[in-house]
Formats: structure tokens, sequence, C-alpha cells
């Protein structure tokens, strides 16, 4: 039998139109009676921009166009797809998943179609998991998307959080390959650290209990994010028999432009190589990895062959790295 790898054969992205600037925050803010500031928001995180969907769209929504790209890119119909992985913390509904109304949207049936929850490593999990049900025989063309309505769970009272977020999606095509692809793969939980990073309300007897927006304490998640966005790139690294000198670029989570750097200055690469898009838009949670992926793809920085690193790294709270050959 022919070894099985998986490859990425085609990506795609969708941003909801409404893009707000830190001057816009600033306004919206002021609203509230709460003081903010673009040099603030810059200096502390690199985010210049993020976009907010508006009422009514769903994370559903945001990655139907995402998927509709990646599937184009790739050269394949819906119809094709034997797998749908979608990675989501704001999903549409508390059941069915957010990949069951994705499938109905792009109006297949029958394949099996899960939601992963990793908050903001929830697109590196689901890439894993796609990878390891390609390479066991069970799926051969698969879309993984990261897709998230992250304003709908921020507290616009605070400004410690409210800045740093937006909307988005993102989506990649796996395919079964002769050869890979996908290089190895590394995941990570530890659940004792849970509380720095949640959103704790939750549905019950017809109502929500506990508070339902986002609650960060963002220095805890720094130094935690640094030390292991460092410790599962050498890992998967090693895993693969490469080093640091073979990677062409270097694409994590996309929540803090001084997180990103200091993972790439701790892997001795230059900072061209490192994708970001954090300025434009702001931490997309689950959809910020294949939505940086896809513009690095579609603006001719990551070509075919290159030897790519992608990180994720959130609420759990959970770390990854996946490593490919695009
Ligand atoms: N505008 C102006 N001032 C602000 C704002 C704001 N939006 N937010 C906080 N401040 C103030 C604070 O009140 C504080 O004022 P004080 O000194 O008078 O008390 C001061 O700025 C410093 O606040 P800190 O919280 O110490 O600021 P810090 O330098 O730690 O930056 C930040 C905060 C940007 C959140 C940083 O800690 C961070 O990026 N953490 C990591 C976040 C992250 O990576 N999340 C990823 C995972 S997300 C996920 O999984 C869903």
């Amino acid at each position: 039998m022919t070894p099985r790898h998986s490859r990425i054969t085609g990506t795609g992205s969708h941003l909801p139109p409404r893009r707000l600037s830190n001057a816009d925050m600033v306004t919206l803010l002021a609203g509230r009676g709460i003081e903010t500031s673009d040099d603030w928001i810059v200096e502390r995180t690199g985010i210049r921009a993020r976009h907010f969907a508006d009422d009514g769209v769903s994370a559903s929504d945001l990655a139907l166009p995402a998927a509709r790209r990646a599937l184009e890119a790739a050269g394949r119909r819906a119809e094709d797809v034997d797998l749908i992985v979608v990675a989501t913390s704001t999903p549409d509904m508390v059941f069915p998943s957010t990949a069951c109304l994705l499938q109905a949207k792009l109006g297949v049936h029958g394949c099996p179609a899960f939601d992963v929850q990793a908050v903001c490593s929830g697109f590196v999990y689901g890439l894993a998991v796609a990878d390891a049900m390609i390479r066991a025989g069970s799926a051969r063309c698969a879309l993984v998307i990261g897709t998230e309505v992250f304003s709908r769970i921020l507290d616009f009272d605070d400004r410690t959080t409210c800045v740093l977020f937006g909307d988005g999606a993102g989506a990649v095509v796996l395919e079964a390959s002769a050869t890979p692809g996908i290089l190895a793969c590394e995941l990570h939980a530890d659940g004792r650290h849970a509380g720095i990073l949640c959103t704790p309300g939750t549905v019950s007897g017809g109502r929500v209990l506990g508070d339902p927006v986002l609650k960060m304490d963002g220095q805890a998640v720094f130094r935690l994010a640094v030390g292991v966005l460092e410790s599962a790139a050498r890992s998967v690294l090693g895993k693969a028999g490469r080093t640091e000198a073979d990677l062409d670029w270097l694409i994590p989570h996309q929540a803090n432009i001084r997180i990103m750097q200091g993972t790439a200055r701790k892997l001795k690469l230059p900072l061209d190589k490192l994708v970001a898009t954090v300025d434009e838009h702001g931490n997309t949670s689950a959809a910020s990895v294949p939505l940086a992926l896809d513009v690095a793809v579609r603006d001719g920085r990551v070509r075919p062959g290159d030897t790519v690193m992608l990180e994720g790294v959130g609420g759990g709270f959970t770390w990854g790295a996946v490593l490919l050959d695009f």
C-alpha cells in the first residue's frame, strides 16, 4: 500500500466587512466612559484594527466563504470532501456542531463533520486530527476550518480584553498524498490553568448562568504562551528530524506581536520569516492561524515546497504545533 501522508492543497479565508480601527475602538469605548488609545493598543499588542461581524452573522456564515475559497484553490468541489473539522469557541448553537451547519450550507451531506474546542489552539488541533484520520485511511479530502465571532463574547466595559479580539474565518483543504505534507504534529493541554483565560457562563434550565464574556489574566497568559510556543516548536522540529534553519515561515497564533516576535527570536529566526496579521485582524482565536496562512499564500510569500511551522496557544490552557512542507 502506498504510504499515506496528508498535504494542504488549498487555503481560503474570509473577514466580515466591518473594520474597526483603534480610533474606532477609542470612540466606541469613550461612549461607555472608558479610556483607551491607539498608542496603548499598538505598543502592547501590535493591533491596529479588527473586523466585527454584523448582528445575525454566525461562525458558520463566516466559515462558508472561507471554505469555498479553499476548495476553489484546491480545485475541489464540496462533493469531494469526506471530512469536515471546524475549530471554534463561538459556535452558532450549543448543538448541533458548527461543522454540521456548515456542511448543510455547503450543500452536501453524509461525510463526518464535527467541531473541536481548543480555543486559540483549535485550528492546530483540528489539523492534527484531520492529518491522523487521513494517515489512518479514514478520510482522503478534509476541510479544516477555524471560524470565530469573538465579538459576541467580549465585555465592552473591560478595556483590557475587548480591544484585543476580532472575527473571521480561515480554511484549508487537506488531502491524502503519497508524499508529506504534514511532517509532524504536537498537541498539549494543561487544564490546571483553565481559569486564566475563559468564558465561564453556561446555559442551564433555559437561562445563562455565570458570566458569558471573556475573562483573561493577560500577564499569566503572556508568560505561559512564550514558554510553550518555544518548546512546542523545538519538539515538533525534533520529531520531523528538522532544525530551525530549515524553516521558511513561522505562522504562530496571532494574539500579540510581542509574543510572536519573542518566539521567532528564541528560534533564531529573522523577523521577516514571521507571518504577522495581528495588526489588521486582531486576535481571531481559532481563525487566526489559517487566516494568516491564507494571506501569506495569496500574497506569494508561502510557496509550494516551503517549510512552514504553524503554532497555536490559548484557553484550556492548550498549545500545539504543526510542521509541514507546503
Ligand atoms: N487601553 C489603555 N490602558 C489599558 C488598556 C487599554 N485597552 N488595557 C489595560 N490598560 C492599562 C491597565 O489598566 C494598566 O493600568 P495601571 O498600570 O494604571 O493599572 C496598564 O494598562 C497595564 O496593564 P497590563 O495588564 O499590565 O498590561 P500588559 O503590558 O500586561 O498588556 C496584554 C496587556 C496586552 C493583555 C498582555 O498581557 C497580553 O498580550 N497578554 C497575552 C494575551 C494573549 O496572548 N492571549 C492569547 C490567547 S487568547 C485566547 O486563547 C482566547
